[in-house]
């Protein structure tokens, strides 16, 4: 883990609220892995709290980050110019398990939970099968796709409005794909909205396939300093922010509880 200013050299509004930052970072660059997130730290002081952004993807010695403007932090980010620095802290928590070869994949990321999705797919697609399914509530919540590498990718586009793609969510993708799919799918990555993880995880366990979330958490320390992250699992109480944001599903998803139709849109 490194804690280090880094240089940006790009900070671009990619739709809506939605921003795509490029930084610098040599050492971060060779020891971050797809999954694992960074505490950005605000510039105003007065916001003492780093704010927790995943990996988007890393080419070359560039760190990338695909955030989206809401509060104080994030708003003060989309202000930053290039040439300026920004002091994050990272790479943190486990990631997911890419260290697979020859398997059938299935991706779904839906709305902000695009953003560990790029570099996941691209440490995954020349030695696996993929299948991706994206969505988000409209056609800018998927615009950061048109920067992805899909090349020997399967790809399946939703919108909630149907600005793009097919109109409706991953979730009716994913259970279309496994009626009529006659190779077993291996394993599902997914991020995304709560409930949408929740009903794909749901579909993995009945279909016995092995499935990866990843949770978003609030953080306070992002380090395992303090307790703001804690959830209770099946295995007892962990901490998203060094135990995940990466679990098995099979570890906190009770089926049983999860409604599969809950209000699993993209956003
Ligand atoms: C592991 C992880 C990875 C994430 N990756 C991304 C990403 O790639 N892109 C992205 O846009 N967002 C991501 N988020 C969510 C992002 O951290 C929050 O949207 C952001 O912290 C909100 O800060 P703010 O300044 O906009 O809001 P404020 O309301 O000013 O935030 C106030 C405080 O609450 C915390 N907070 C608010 N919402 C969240 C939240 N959803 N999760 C965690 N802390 C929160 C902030 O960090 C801050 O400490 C991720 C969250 C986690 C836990
Ligand atoms: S955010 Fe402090 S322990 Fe996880």
């Amino acid at each position: 883990m490194f804690l280090e200013d880094v240089k940006i050299i790009e900070n671009i509004q990619i739709a809506d609220n939605y921003y795509l930052m490029r930084v610098e970072g040599d050492k971060m660059s060779q020891h971050s892995k797809p999954g694992q997130f960074f505490m950005l730290q605000c510039k105003d002081r007065s916001r003492v709290l780093r704010r927790p952004i995943s990996l988007h993807n890393v080419d070359g010695n560039i760190l990338e980050f695909y955030y989206e403007s809401l509060g104080k932090g994030t708003k003060e980010f989309t202000k930053l110019s290039i040439g300026e620095t920004i002091n994050i802290q990272g790479p943190l928590g486990n990631g997911y398990d890419t260290d697979l070869e020859g398997k059938n994949i299935i991706v779904i990321g839906g709305g902000m939970g695009m953003a560990p999705i790029k570099y996941l797919i691209k440490n995954l697609k020349d030695n696996n099968d993929i299948t991706f399914i994206g969505g988000g509530k409209n056609v800018g919540a998927v615009k950061i796709m048109e920067k992805f590498d899909f090349e020997n990718i399967k790809l399946k586009v939703t919108t909630d409005d149907g600005s793009v793609g097919i109109k409706g969510n991953t979730v009716d993708i994913l259970k279309e794909i496994l009626k009529s799919q006659n190779k077993k799918i291996d394993i599902i990555y997914t991020c995304g909205p709560h409930p949408m993880m929740m009903a794909v995880a749901k579909i993995a366990q009945e279909n016995n396939i092995r499935c990866q979330v990843s949770l978003e958490e609030r953080m306070a320390c992002g380090i395992k300093a303090c307790v703001g992250c804690s959830i209770l699992t099946k295995k007892g109480m962990k901490k998203v922010c060094y135990d995940g944001p990466v679990f098995e599903s099979t570890d906190i998803v009770d089926v049983d509880m999860v409604d599969p139709n809950g209000g699993c849109n993209n956003e």
